[in-house]
């Protein structure tokens, strides 16, 4: 049975908190994941924010949570686990003696959380510390983005190590918590058809696609300073395109993975000076119609000039025996046409046909592993047209629907990440090398789109970004499979 801890929320006021990680512990709780006796701090900047914290934190929750999840005499429950601490965060001052006493007379189990912007994870360490808030089985998880290229993640990374321990170190990307991310594990180590078919024999291209459909929403100032490239492509499709490529793990624990996913990332083409341009798109989002709506551009938005990118297309290579010549589509957007992320390996055509001219072009089989907004996993395979007295091949669909076969599961990512760092179970968080060797290949590609040929690409907000990005695909002749397509790949 697992301890009691106690679990402290730096920045317990920000929308991470308030959106994600309350209404997450809020399910854990209804579901009987935390410990009896475990405890929840939130660390505001103002006192009436700490006087009417468990307020603020329900009003919130209440318009995340869907209807069904509500109950209130069970949110009251879980409400008095939850308090509101005053802190300056960069200061260390009486109030953090006051919470280190709290914290000391509770639970050994500990895990402080930096849901705050990268610039004071390294105070916020040094306050926990010297505050002597840090027990033998204490963790510190620290939200994405780290740094903001290769040089300062090492520099943040250095500093947190003054006082946690690798090992005590949990470096979260929410998209190693959900769970067609975990799926795919299962469907490539524990079936053998597919293990046996996952390289460059089989293989023609891999696509990994993250589009959204919102915009700058309220994160303006982040968000200019970071583009797509270091918000998604820097962690989550790095991350993905490690899973979907590492060799199997000998053993499904953290050291066995990590070590795998190290590997693809060394193994990645780097891309420098004139690949950059050759090998990726950087677009901007343009004003256009979403939903019968009219949006703004970015610009717009943003009130100024700004060349930050909103789209990224990569062609990437790995450059292994497994992966040789077999490229690896990565985008992600705003304001594109559908909500949607999806893994697609696109298989080889056959290479030898028998059927005559008439009955068709052959169809590739296709695996699609979509993440969201369903959980599913799709095959698409050739079969006969029945209907037909010649042959005709028409492509069909197997299909595994998570979302509809667990209907009464709902899929929270933060909520299973949390339950693992409360547990010490860093498997699906992040080691220091994994981020030293996921920025070491994007600095290059920052570095590159200084030059003036690589400002961003307008796009209509509501497509499927810029034209360059058909483009990239075209030149090797394959092109983006999009959601809405049919399963034969044409919108
Ligand atoms: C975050 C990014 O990490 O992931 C956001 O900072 C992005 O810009 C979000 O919107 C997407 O996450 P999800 O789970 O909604 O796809």
């Amino acid at each position: 049975m697992q301890k009691p801890f106690d679990f402290v929320i730096f920045g317990g006021a920000g929308d991470l908190a308030l959106r994600k990680l309350i209404p997450a512990w809020y399910r854990a709780y209804r579901e009987g994941q935390m410990p009896k006796g475990s405890r929840i701090f939130g660390t505001v900047r103002r006192t009436e924010q700490a006087d009417g914290y468990r307020e603020m934190v329900r009003e919130a929750a209440y318009s995340y949570l869907r209807d069904d999840e509500i109950d209130n005499e069970t949110w009251q429950e879980f409400e008095a686990c939850i308090h509101g601490v005053f802190i300056n965060i960069t200061e260390l001052d009486e109030h953090w003696e006051s919470l280190a006493k709290t914290l000391n007379e509770g639970n050994e189990e500990r895990v402080f959380y930096m849901a705050t912007p990268p610039a004071v994870f390294s105070a916020c360490c040094k306050n926990i510390h010297d505050a002597g808030m840090i027990t033998p089985t204490s963790r510190v998880v620290v939200e994405k983005p780290l740094g903001y290229d290769a040089k300062s993640a090492d520099s943040i990374n250095a500093d947190i190590a003054q006082y946690f321990e690798e090992n005590a170190i949990f470096r979260i990307d929410h998209y190693l918590g959900k769970e067609t991310v975990q799926n795919l594990l299962a469907l490539r180590f524990t079936n053998c058809i597919f293990e046996h078919l996952w390289d460059s024999k089989s293989i023609d291209h891999v696509e990994i696609s993250i589009s959204e459909t919102v915009g700058l929403e309220t994160r303006a100032g982040f968000y200019d300073d970071a583009g797509a490239l270091r918000d998604m492509v820097q962690n989550h499709l790095m991350q993905l395109l490690c899973l979907v490529a590492m060799e199997p793990p000998s053993k499904l624990n953290a050291d066995s993975i990590r070590t795998e996913k190290l590997k693809v990332l060394d193994a990645l083409r780097p891309l420098v000076g004139d690949d950059v341009a050759k090998n990726t798109v950087r677009g901007q989002y343009v004003a256009g119609e979403m939903g019968g709506k009219k949006v703004d551009g970015y610009l717009d938005e943003l009130g100024k000039d700004s060349n930050t990118e909103t789209f990224v297309a990569i062609r990437a290579h790995i450059d292994n025996w497994r992966w040789s010549n077999v490229p690896f589509y990565l985008r992600t957007g705003k304001r594109l046409k559908q909500r949607c992320a999806e893994i697609i390996i696109q298989y080889k055509t056959p290479t030898h046909h028998i059927y005559p001219d008439s009955a068709g072009a052959m169809i590739p089989n296709r695996l699609v592993i979509q993440l969201q907004p369903d959980e599913r996993v799709q095959m698409i395979v050739t079969s006969n047209n029945l209907e037909k007295h010649d042959a005709e091949l028409v492509p069909g669909v197997m299909d595994l629907g998570l979302t509809d076969r667990y209907e009464k599961f709902y899929s929270d990512a933060y909520k299973r990440l949390m339950l693992d760092a409360a547990a010490n179970n860093p498997a699906l968080f992040i080691h220091r090398n994994e981020v030293d060797a996921a920025w070491n290949w994007i600095d290059p590609i920052i570095e590159a789109w200084q030059r003036p040929e690589n400002k961003p690409k307008p796009y209509e907000s509501g497509s499927w970004g810029p034209k360059e990005s058909e483009d990239l695909l075209r030149t090797d002749g394959s092109a983006w499979f999009n959601a809405g397509d049919n399963i034969s790949g044409e919108c």
